[in-house]
């Protein structure tokens, strides 16, 4: 276990068997994101990057909340009079950990989706690869009730996860909708009663942990980049990244899946994972 105690201020990290729990940890501020986190969690992405004893990432929240947005006081109101080149920087600072450094993240990423998730928090749930939330949790983009659109990637975010009409519908509405109907949308992956949260987050992490990380994130990123490309640059793109798998991989996954498959007679690949 690595141990990552008090390291940051706003974020807890705790690293075990494995699996990396990064908790965003105002619970006092129902975990809304104020620029001291957003600067905490790009360190914390990247020191967990050189981790090797962290090979799956889960981000969850502190207390009821998995996250209540974007800090209305210390991302907003406390930044208006700052000068335009200060706000960029802000701005940039939560769009780094939420987006660059999480969306192709070298390792796979579950949100455990806990409690209320709100606004700008769609941003790092949609960033991470998969998500798993309480049924009980609650969601909304509660941005058009306090005067303003959705900003950063969020919109982007929900049309590419739940679709036009009820990504519009949410938008404009600011209706709430719970972790079951979240699942329902496909913004999640499944839900959970809470009481189960973190054993079923344990169960699909564990999964993770047993493939070849290397094609794990060959994979992963393959996949959201060739959503952006036409289909031509997409097979390119995709055939590059297996030949990147191949050529990188330390453990020679490939051909070791094709002998234990091919000669060894002692796996199937459709139903497990080859003997690593
Ligand atoms: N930014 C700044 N502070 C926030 C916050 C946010 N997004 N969300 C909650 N807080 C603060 C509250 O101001 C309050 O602080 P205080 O104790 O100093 O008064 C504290 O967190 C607890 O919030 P409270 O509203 O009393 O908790 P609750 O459990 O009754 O309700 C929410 C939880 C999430 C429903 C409610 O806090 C809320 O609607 N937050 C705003 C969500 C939002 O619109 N986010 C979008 C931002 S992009």
């Amino acid at each position: 276990m690595s141990s990552y105690a008090n390291r940051w201020q706003a974020v807890a990290v705790e690293v075990s068997e494995g699996i990396a729990w990064v908790t965003l940890n105002r619970p006092e501020k129902r975990n809304a994101m104020n620029p001291i986190m957003n600067r905490e969690m790009a360190s914390v992405l990247e020191t967990l990057e050189l981790d090797p004893g962290a090979q799956v990432l889960v981000i969850t929240g502190a207390g009821e909340s998995w996250s209540a947005g974007m800090d209305l006081k210390e991302y907003f109101r406390e930044v208006d009079h700052a000068p335009e080149i200060a706000q960029e920087k802000v701005r940039r600072e939560a769009s780094h950990w939420q987006w660059k450094l999480l969306r192709m993240y070298s390792k796979p990423t579950i949100a455990m989706v806990n409690g209320w998730c709100f606004g700008g928090a769609f941003s790092p749930l949609v960033a991470c690869d998969l998500a798993i939330a309480a049924d009980e949790a609650v969601f909304g983009l509660s941005e058009i009730n306090w005067g303003i659109p959705p900003g950063n990637l969020v919109s982007k975010a929900v049309a590419d996860t739940i679709g036009h009409r009820k990504a519009l519908h949410y938008i404009m509405t600011g209706e709430t909708f719970t972790g079951r109907q979240a699942a329902e949308m496909g913004l999640v992956n499944r839900s959970v009663p809470r009481a189960r949260l973190k054993e079923e987050t344990t169960a699909l992490a564990k999964v993770l942990l047993q493939k070849n990380p290397i094609a794990l994130r060959a994979a992963k990123c393959g996949f959201k980049r060739c959503r952006e490309l036409t289909w031509e640059q997409s097979e390119d793109y995709l055939y590059a990244k297996v030949d990147q798998a191949v050529f990188r991989d330390p453990e020679q996954g490939r051909a070791e899946g094709l002998k234990q498959f091919l000669n060894e007679k002692k796996i199937k690949p459709g139903l497990q994972t080859y003997q690593r």
